[in-house]
């Protein structure tokens, strides 16, 4: 169906006999409710966005754990990040003592969490000079994995370390504030933990215990 409306059409302002109103149809009249449905897709969208992620974040299947080859998900991580790494000048390194490292977790869910964890520190180093990214591995002394993500990036004041673990938290101008929520969530689902230290500046480490 098409309307087409010159400008400024007028109706009477109003119908004594049938006692109803009208209401003037012109170019702006038509303009607003443009602006109006626009806002009101706008509004749509992104609450159905925010539904998505908070369903991704509360709606984990349960992991189906299997022995993990360390060596192998580093390598995979690496491989994932490799054009982003060349692309900023990032040295990326991995390192698993012993080589043959493997943990129990649910591998889809595990590689998750640390493209999140990658993700944030490629983002973390933004406006450093020299850009340094390190994966590790090794047995913890009381029979668990940890594994760390460390970086040379911008930090996390002191004051921000817990909040950075709250849904929706972002300090980026398009950030979700879901990643690192969704990670802890993911790390207890399968039995562990995941901790940060950071000394703005200098570096920030994340370490899953598994
Ligand atoms: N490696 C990091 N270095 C500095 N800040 C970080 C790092 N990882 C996370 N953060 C902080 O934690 C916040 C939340 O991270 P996240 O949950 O992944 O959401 P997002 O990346 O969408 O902001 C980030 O906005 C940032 O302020
Ligand atoms: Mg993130």
């Amino acid at each position: 169906m098409q309307f087409i409306v010159r400008p400024s059409m007028v109706f009477e302002q109003s119908d004594p006999v049938n006692k109803c109103s009208f209401i003037h149809i012109n170019d702006e009249l038509i303009r607003k409710s443009l602006e109006g449905l626009n806002t009101i897709e706008e509004t749509g969208k992104g609450l159905m966005e925010f539904v998505t992620k908070y369903r991704s974040i509360t709606m984990i299947p349960p992991p189906e754990p299997q022995s993990i080859q360390i060596h192998k998900l580093f390598h995979y991580i690496q491989n994932l990040f490799k054009e982003d790494c060349i692309e900023s000048d990032v040295s990326f390194i991995t390192k698993v003592e012993p080589d043959n490292l493997e943990v129990l977790a649910d591998e889809g869910q595990i590689q998750k969490v640390l493209i999140n964890l990658v993700k944030n520190s490629l983002e973390a180093l933004k406006e450093v000079k020299t850009k340094e990214i390190e994966l590790s591995a090794r047995e913890n002394g009381e029979n668990r994995i940890q594994i760390q993500v460390r970086d040379n990036g911008i930090g996390i004041p002191y004051e921000k370390l817990e909040d950075i673990f709250i849904p929706f938290y972002t300090t980026k101008e398009r950030g979700s504030g879901i990643g690192l929520s969704l990670s802890r969530q993911i790390v207890r689902l399968n039995g562990g933990s995941i901790k940060v230290f950071s000394i703005p500046g200098k570096e920030t480490i994340f370490t899953l215990i598994l």
